[in-house]
């Protein structure tokens, strides 16, 4: 299983503050947004992982994150022309994908909780699609998934204005290789984009979706407003602070992992000794 990171985009909901950074790139509490989903595919078993962003922030992605070897990871990086959607993540991630199954995570989406990195990490091998559902209170702003009576999925609707239940797709994603040539048939939608949802809908339609419906402790933050970057800010540092629980750390995910050495790690920890992070990092050791 290979991993993708989504971390292009707009971020017009974030603006001026977006104007000329990647909202990936903004802190969410002691580190930047893209460690959390880097570290939450670190944690699924991923190893190879690309980076998509605008060709006028890779550089900046590269500066920080490297070549993943620090964190026993590959990195690799494309751009995106523009924000065509979040689907055209497999047509830009094609020869990257080549064979293998993907894991694909947006780039401003924070998980906690749950066992969704078990249940990814014991799907290496899937056979078609595997996306999880998410209770929410306002279902409206993503993709909503209709069940049966036996909660078997038989729908999926992309910001319906009447949704037809309060379970969404949160953005993470799981797909064999067969995503590549699905992505390049589709159509832009009336909103200009390559819909994910019509993704999940192909393989749906193939009888070859699996919805694995998490649990309501699993915690599922879109970070792309400016109240929900408060939000998670604030989760982040009740996690870190009140409970001593570190998250988003590449460096703690690998060790676990088993990616790097209790040793590497202490190397690691040594050259961030004087941040908050790096001080919490090392009373994680
Ligand atoms: P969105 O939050 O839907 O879009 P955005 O980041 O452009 O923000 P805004 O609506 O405020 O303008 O994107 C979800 C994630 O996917 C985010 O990490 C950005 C990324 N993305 C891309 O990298 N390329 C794309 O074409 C799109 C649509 C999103």
């Amino acid at each position: 299983m290979k991993g993708i990171i989504l971390a292009g985009g707009t971020g017009s909901r974030l603006y001026p503050m977006t104007l000329s950074v990647s909202k990936q790139l903004l802190p969410i509490y002691d580190k930047p947004m893209i460690y959390y989903p880097l570290s939450t595919l670190i944690k699924c078993g991923i190893k190879q992982i690309l980076i998509i962003s605008t060709r006028d922030d890779l550089p900046i992605f590269k500066r920080l994150l490297g070549d993943g070897s620090q964190w026993g990871c590959s990195l690799h990086y494309e751009s995106q022309d523009y924000p065509k959607g979040l689907a055209d993540a497999f047509i830009v991630g094609n020869e990257f994908i080549g064979n293998s199954n993907v894991t694909l995570i947006l780039g401003d989406n924070f998980f906690f909780g749950g066992n969704f990195e078990n249940e990814i990490l014991s799907r290496k091998d899937l056979n078609g699609g595997f996306i999880f559902a998410l209770r929410v209170s306002n279902p409206e702003r993503y993709g909503v998934i209709e069940f049966d009576n036996n909660f078997k999925a038989i729908g999926i609707e992309e910001k319906p204005k009447k949704p037809k239940s309060p379970f969404v797709v949160p953005g993470i994603y799981c797909y064999d290789s067969s995503v590549v040539s699905k992505a390049k048939s589709l159509n832009f939608s009336d909103r200009g984009e390559l819909e994910i949802s019509e993704i999940n809908k192909a393989f749906l339609k193939d009888s070859n979706l699996e919805v694995k419906v998490l649990n309501d402790n699993t915690i599922w933050l879109d970070t792309g407003t400016v109240d929900s970057l408060m939000k998670a800010n604030q989760f982040v540092e009740t996690l870190q602070e009140r409970k001593g629980i570190l998250v988003g750390s590449p460096e703690l995910s690998a060790f676990q992992s088993n990616l790097i050495t209790k040793e590497t790690l202490s190397i690691l920890v040594e050259s961030m000794s004087e941040s908050k992070y790096g001080k919490f990092l090392k009373s994680n050791l």
